[in-house]
């Protein structure tokens, strides 16, 4: 199980095509993104990218169905 790094989204404002690799472990002091903490545990970071420019809700609890995004599981934890 992922750590839960917050229990509250983190709002990004994503640049369209831009790469993102999101964090899926918890570990990264880069949150929400990948810094290659995950190393050595069974993570890796999710690539992802938008489509337009745009202000996007990352999952920072990394409990998510639908990673990156927050999908509101941190109101359950
Ligand atoms: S540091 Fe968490 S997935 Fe890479």
């Amino acid at each position: 199980m992922p750590k839960i790094f917050s229990k509250a989204p983190i709002a990004i404002d994503a640049i369209k095509d831009k790469k993102y690799a999101w964090c899926s472990c918890g570990l990264s002091e880069n949150q929400p993104f990948c810094n290659g903490a995950h190393k050595g545990f069974a993570f890796t970071p999710k690539i992802f990218t938008n489509n337009e420019d745009k202000k996007i809700y990352l999952c920072n609890c990394k409990q998510t169905s639908n990673p990156p995004y927050c999908d509101g599981t941190h109101n359950k934890l």
